[in-house]
């Protein structure tokens, strides 16, 4: 009897459905999934703290717990540290983290922004924002000089990330409610940088709670990836040519990630490519050990292999949770299926003087004022921007 027959009320369907997809490495998967990460993230926030603070911080905390703390946290990089679940639960009541002193993430969600080249684009595109931790970090990544548009159709979770703007400090930012693939509609070959961090599985969330686990039908991931494919292909006919989509999202399933982008590569014939992540990143995750290599077939059916060699799997054997991340970029224009009129959006001119210009959206003429620093935003049905 494999482990998973021990756990109380997990679906033989779920453990079926993923034996077939993931192969030998489904039990352990599952398993270190049921289990959990062990460690989260916490990062400083720009202008609002600096390392050695983070480290004072950490410290204090982690000097309240059994031992002094002994091992609980470690430096990662430059402004970044890993902590205990343990230490989490104290940082995350601490009126630091009320003043937004630090952010604290998955290490997949850190990581991936952490090596976004993000550095020649003029704004970001964050299409599916809620609660707001890759939107803010690029934010962080671009030291606040240049904006990201951050999206969240959902009314419960857009006040979680408006919240989280507040307490951070970034209430400056443009923020819109409406459909991902609505919003790709009004934009066409015209944004440099999109992260697409799709609404997916997540299945740490579905063996957490009962009722989904009980009601978990396979049907459910393939659903979720016929929405992501939407988005995704939306995405890219409104990114620009040369620019950059990161999709990422927190499931295990491949029909939400190899299966799914390998859908969109056959689509788009050509016009989309994955491309390598830049930089240290794969020396980084070497260091650490850990595969990070995406699958190289599902039942017996290859992945392109450009998805092998350019994507990141983070796998819960590794991290306690699943992400996926990858980079595409597009080589040539795209045409809409159906052409839609532009959404009006006025820039008025300011003085040499002014820190802010008025910026006048949609038929109504909603006046906005945005930093004068800011380029120029697409006409988009902004909800809030600037001051
Ligand atoms: C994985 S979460 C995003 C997490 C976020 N990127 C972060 O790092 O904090 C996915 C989000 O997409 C939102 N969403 C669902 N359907 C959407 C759609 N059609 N267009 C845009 N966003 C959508 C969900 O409400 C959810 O908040």
């Amino acid at each position: 009897m494999g482990k998973f027959e021990q756990q109380p009320a997990l679906p033989a369907r779920f453990l079926d459905f993923y034996r077939q997809l993931l192969g030998e490495n489904a039990e352990d998967e599952i398993h270190a999934l049921l289990k959990g990460a062990g460690e989260k993230v916490v990062r400083t926030v720009f202008s609002l703290s600096d390392f050695s603070e983070l480290e004072r911080i950490v410290g204090e905390f982690q000097m309240t717990l059994p031992g002094s703390g002994e091992g609980q946290s470690r430096v990662i990089f430059e402004d970044a540290m890993a902590v205990s679940n343990e230490l989490v639960s104290c940082l995350s009541r601490s009126t630091a983290f009320e003043q937004g002193k630090f952010y604290i993430q998955s290490f997949a969600s850190y990581f991936v922004i952490r090596m976004l080249p993000i550095a020649g684009a003029e704004y970001v595109l964050d299409l599916c924002a809620s609660p707001g931790g890759k939107a803010l970090h690029c934010y962080d990544r671009m030291e606040r000089k240049r904006p990201v548009i951050v999206n969240e159709p959902a009314g419960a979770r857009r006040m979680r990330l408006t919240s989280v703007l507040r307490t951070y400090d970034a209430r400056e930012l443009p923020v819109l409610g409406i459909d991902g693939g609505l919003i790709c509609q009004f934009l066409a070959n015209e944004i440099p940088l999109i992260v697409l961090d799709a609404p997916c599985s997540g299945e740490a969330h579905i063996l957490t709670q009962p009722q989904r686990r009980r009601e978990w039908t396979p049907k459910q991931t393939m659903m979720l990836a016929r929405r992501q494919l939407g988005l995704l292909s939306a995405a890219v006919h409104a990114l620009k040519p040369g620019g950059l989509i990161l999709y990422s999202t927190c499931a295990l399933s491949p029909y939400e990630n190899e299966l799914l982008v390998g859908e969109l590569l056959e689509r788009t014939e050509g016009a989309v490519e994955p491309v390598r992540w830049p930089g240290e990143g794969e020396a980084e995750l070497e260091k650490l050990g850990v595969n990070f290599r995406p699958l190289e077939q599902v039942k017996g059916q290859a992945i392109d292999p450009r998805i092998v060699e350019c994507g990141w799997r983070f796998r819960p054997v590794d991290f306690g949770e699943p992400f996926f991340g990858i980079l595409l970029t597009k080589k040539k224009s795209t045409m809409p299926k159906k052409p839609i009129e532009p959404y009006p959006v006025v820039y008025e001119k300011s003085r040499s003087k002014d820190r802010w210009r008025s910026i006048r959206v949609g038929p109504g003429r909603r006046e906005f004022l945005a930093p004068v620093h800011w380029p120029e935003l697409p006409g988009l049905p902004y909800l809030h921007l600037g001051r």
